[in-house]
């Protein structure tokens, strides 16, 4: 038998198992649609959709809710779902089911015996069971960042497609349970191919006003830059099953329907004439005669029999129905039967499903800030697997590693990243001990990477004459925000700097080093450093921390590395040590370009630029936490901040920490000047220590703000009535008159925020939490008539707002005393080394003209995409400087675009991945959105043959954006042009020479 009559044969198994269940597939026909029913035009079409909504992580760990560890927690295993799904579709040919998160599909799948794998596609091929969703997580949409929303899904995608084929490209959007929806996600989706997005979280006023108008569903104009961006849009009512008809034995206790007419408490016809009034009720809000209902929930489907059995006498109930036609369906046949009725659908132009409120005093926006270490603990994995990425396939070029192998390096930290994306993980809402559990698994993906980077970067990097392999003993110090690194602490290390971005980028080196003199040495001979002694941190961590910081900058070639060697020479100490500000002295900060000068009596700084003058303030201030005991009039409140809901003491404004006793009494100020920096240290109260920096890189120039904020205990915080506490850092400007503010979109399109803009609602109580959106990267004011723009870039997703003219604030760090009843049941007090837990992270302020957004788009670009540090112990024998120098070339550079300058700066590489047998996966995208900048808002084009010179493209084939779908011809001419719009990003397998 040749592979064609094998493969043959496979499918013919798949075929005769559809007939067998009752399906004959026609190949010819999507899927999804090979088994939907008939629809009735003079009927009401009444979907009934079996799902189960699979959480990756919440109240218990993802191994634990699969396998079902921990059921005194919650009852949960979901392997049970898949074994109990697969016999009740066999048991009748009528039931349907729909599978979401390809996390735990995958999971199941690579368990399987042959014939269970074929039974479970042969259900999907005959269109009875429908994959919607698809990626690796049901992903969260307020802090996720674009970047990783579209590689959790290529992932999931890719595993779908390999195990399932062209039956498993799901063409829905299932984004049920996500706390609001962006503008980004939607058109992510649209340009993965997607059909329709389903969700049920948006805020109850818009909710209100779209079931008056009918517009529950509508199209949704998802991107200002694309001509064709609408994708249609359903907003459910909820996914769980209509009370009364939810039988599953998680969260249901709706009677079973007893269809023996002999029994006494025989209740079909009851059941049924109760279900038809729920469609009638909910029928009035559509405008076809179809209407869905997502008959499931949370992890249901464990004994599924239970739901279909009860959902299988309720369809035949209806069976005789002249007016209402109920039967099991998917998503896609829905979709399919409402485009079919001809029916008009309003447009939505504009904006997104930002803040999700369910009433006037519960709105979901502390979540955006929730557990912020662990936010930015998942912007660190991002970008370490970019990183890790890129040097894989720069291994798989030069045969380093081969196929699989160079995908095997970096499948754990794809998985452990896309796992972080779940709308539980990165968004803060689980339970304190599956946080710790998601950075285990993240920490130990990360461990998995670098069991190999150490032979690839060697093997890159090692001179033409050397021919064995050259391995360097390379990690990843994670600690280095609390100075902790026990390579940079030895006599002799190593210290390499991969850059992912295919463009120079400038890297600061700020490693722990002991008290001493130092050499540093890169290719070119020596590099100019300082030894400073850093800021004191207020916990005393188990590890050795050093007091001192050595900081140098360098310019690192685009996908390219540098190798400095840091050796100690004397005991010498020659640490600059902080010196206190005397009353009324100034500190310049800026250079020729800009004069910059810090006043430390008012907190002012002054930023004077092109004839422009702002005076900029930063203070940190908090709000106390809504306890929820009786501040509404009326009481029986118990509406509180909690890891979901952002609710600040009724009426209560910002209280300014200098201003408290547990602030103003020990705030101080000092500054660190050497040779090449000056940094200026402020220290506020108990819990925050902040340094402050001017820096220009290349074109940029802006301030880091790098706080230190808490631990929030009872030490250091005095709140009243032991109430919960939520520290913001709030920017003000002199010069920005803002009615509107602007906040990004996953990081990618900027929407316009308007405040107090209560569209549907005049009278807010929540005048704080109403205003508070999603920041991910950047949040900005401007006034465009004096052409004056302020911005502040961040480093993880953040809670922000503009509350007056001129004020941006982001909510950096929370403690909250009581659990806000979204069914965590737990308070956000997260510990660590058994003390409140300490967040460190960075603000970048950028003042410039309000027509060009340059600087901060560059700048969020570069932080979300940094250079990777790796370091090694080296005082072994063989790993003193001549010897490494003998082996190893000390600079290398990957990307050979514009000859060696790399690529335009709207342009960036957002991918370059080893993918299947000999292919590569290239991801490009104009960094711009139209009318941001004069210049770099046009369209860019790249020839890419030679990008990776000397490796030669062979052929590129583009692919919709998660990588699932060839959508056009191969790319031929003689140099592979590709052009790019504003904000357009385009994906391609490539294979090389
Ligand atoms: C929708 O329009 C098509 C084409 O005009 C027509 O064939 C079809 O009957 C219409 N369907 C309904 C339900 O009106
Ligand atoms: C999907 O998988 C099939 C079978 O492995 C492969 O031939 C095809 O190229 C894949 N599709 C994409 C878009 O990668
Ligand atoms: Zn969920």
């Amino acid at each position: 038998m040749n592979l064609i009559v094998i493969l043959g044969l496979f499918t013919s198994i798949a075929n005769i198992f559809a007939e067998k269940f009752g399906f004959r597939v026609d190949k010819s026909e999507s899927c999804a649609l090979r088994a939907c029913n008939k629809i009735y035009s003079n009927k009401i079409n009444v979907h009934l959709i079996p799902h189960s909504h699979d959480d990756v992580g919440w109240l218990k760990a993802v191994d634990e809710y699969y396998y079902g560890l921990h059921e005194d927690v919650q009852n949960v295993g979901i392997q049970y779902i898949f074994e109990s799904v697969l016999q009740a579709l066999k048991h009748n040919v009528d039931r349907r089911y729909i599978q979401v998160e390809t996390a735990y599909f995958w999971k199941w799948w690579q368990k399987q015996p042959q014939e269970k794998k074929d039974l479970f596609k042969s259900f999907v091929e005959s269109g009875r069971i429908e994959m919607v969703g698809g990626g690796w997580t049901m992903n969260d949409e307020a802090c996720t960042n674009y970047q990783s929303i579209i590689n959790q899904f290529t992932w999931g995608l890719r595993l779908l497609n390999d195990t399932l084929g062209d039956c498993g490209r799901p063409k829905i959007g299932w984004q049920i349970d996500p706390f609001g929806h962006s503008r980004e996600q939607a058109s992510i989706f649209k340009q993965m191919g997607y059909d329709a997005i389903f969700f049920t979280r948006l805020s109850i006023d818009d909710r209100n006003r779209r079931k008056a108008t009918q517009d529950l569903e509508f199209m949704w104009k998802s991107n200002d830059n694309f001509k064709d961006s609408e994708i249609f849009t359903s907003a459910m009512d909820g996914y769980y099953a209509p009370s009364d008809f939810c039988w599953d034995y998680l969260q249901c206790d709706s009677d079973a329907i007893n269809d023996d007419p002999e029994s006494f408490d025989y209740n079909l016809p009851k059941k049924i004439e109760e279900f038809a009034k729920r469609i009638d009720s909910y029928k009035k809000y559509f405008r076809t005669n179809n209407i869905l209902f997502a008959m499931g929930g949370d992890f249901q489907y464990q004994a599924a029999e239970i739901n279909f059995l009860n959902i299988d006498k309720l369809i035949k109930g209806f069976e005789s129905s002249k007016k209402y036609n109920v039967f099991y369906s998917t998503p896609s046949c829905y979709v399919n039967a409402v485009k079919k009725a001809n029916a008009t659908f309003s447009v939505k132009e504009s904006g997104d499903f930002f803040p999700y409120n369910e009433n006037d005093h519960v709105y979901w926006a502390g979540y955006y800030t929730s557990r912020s270490t662990l936010k930015r603990y998942e912007r660190v994995g991002n970008n370490i697997l970019q990183a890790a990425q890129n040097l894989n396939a720069f291994a798989k070029l030069r045969k380093i590693c081969n196929g699989s192998e160079c995908e095997e390096n970096i499948r754990s930290l794809r998985e452990a990243v896309s796992t972080m994306q779940h709308h539980d993980a990165i968004t803060g809402t689980e339970k304190e001990r599956v946080a710790y559990d998601y950075s285990r698994i993240l920490t130990s993906a990360i461990r998995d990477t670098e069991k190999s980077i150490g032979k690839t970067i060697g093997n890159i990097l090692k001179l033409d004459n050397i021919t064995e392999d050259v391995t360097l003993p390379l990690t990843t110090c994670l600690l280095t925000n609390i100075s902790v690194c026990d390579q940079t602490m030895k006599d002799r290390s190593l210290i390499v700097i991969y850059n992912p971005l295919p463009k120079y980028a400038t890297y600061y080196i700020r490693v722990p080093v002991q008290n001493g003199t130092y050499t540093l040495t890169g290719i070119y001979g020596p590099i100019n450093f300082e030894l400073i002694q850093h800021m004191n941190y207020p916990v005393d961590y188990p590890f050795d921390s050093s007091d001192i910081e050595l900081s140098a900058s360098d310019s690192i070639p685009p996908m390219g590395m540098k190798v400095y060697y840091l050796q100690k020479i004397s005991n010498t100490s020659s640490a600059i040590e902080p010196t206190f500000l005397k009353e009324n002295e100034l500190i310049h900060l800026g250079n020729n370009k800009s004069k910059i000068t810090f006043d430390s009596k008012t907190n002012e700084l002054t930023i004077r630029k092109n004839q422009n003058e702002f005076q900029t303030k930063q203070k940190f201030m908090y709000y106390v936490s809504n306890n929820g005991t009786g501040d509404l009039p009326g009481s029986g409140d118990n509406i509180t901040s909690g890891a979901y809901v952002f609710r600040p003491v009724n009426g209560s404004a910002a209280v300014n920490i200098e201003e408290t006793g547990f602030g103003g009494l020990d705030s101080k100020v000092m500054y660190t000047k050497g040779d090449t920096m000056v940094e200026i240290i402020q220290q506020f109260g108990k819990y925050i220590v902040q340094t402050l920096r001017y820096i220009v890189e290349g074109e940029l120039e802006y301030i880091e703000y790098d706080w230190v904020v808490g631990p929030l205990n009872n030490k250091t915080v005095d709140t009243p009535n032991n109430k919960g506490i939520e520290i913001i850092a709030r920017y003000s400007v002199n010069n920005i008159k803002s009615d509107y503010f602007y906040t990004d979109s996953n990081g990618r399109q900027m929407i316009q925020r308007e405040r107090n803009n209560y569209a549907y609602n005049n009278d807010s109580i929540e005048p704080v939490a109403s205003n508070y959106y999603p920041v991910t990267s950047r949040i900005t004011i401007k006034n465009s008539t004096k052409d004056l723009q302020m911005s502040v870039v961040t480093d993880r997703s953040q809670g922000g707002s503009s509350l007056k003219d001129g004020e941006i604030e982001l909510l950096i760090h929370r403690r909250t005393l009581r659990d806000d009843h979204k069914g965590l049941e737990e308070t956000l007090e997260e510990m660590e080394y058994g003390e409140y837990i300490v967040t460190r992270g960075s603000h970048y302020l950028i003042t410039s003209s309000a027509a060009s957004s340059r600087t901060e788009r560059i700048l969020a670009l570069n932080k979300m995409t940094q250079p990777w540090m790796l370091v090694a112990d080296a005082t072994g024998e063989d790993m003193d400087l001549d010897t490494l120098k003998a082996k190893i070339n000390f600079k290398w550079i990957g990307c050979k675009a514009n000859g060696e300058q790399g690529l335009p700066p709207n342009l960036n590489v957002l991918n370059f991945e080893p993918w299947k047998d000999d292919t590569f996966l290239l991801r490009l995208e104009h960094i711009f959105e139209q009318n941001e900048d004069k210049e770099y808002s046009k369209e860019v084009s790249v020839e890419l043959k030679h990008l990776f010179d000397p490796f030669v493209m062979n052929s590129i084939q583009e692919l919709s954006l998660a990588a699932n779908e060839f959508i056009r011809e191969r790319i031929t001419g003689d140099n592979y042009k590709v052009t790019l719009g504003p904000m357009e990003i385009r994906t391609f397998l490539v294979t090389f020479k």
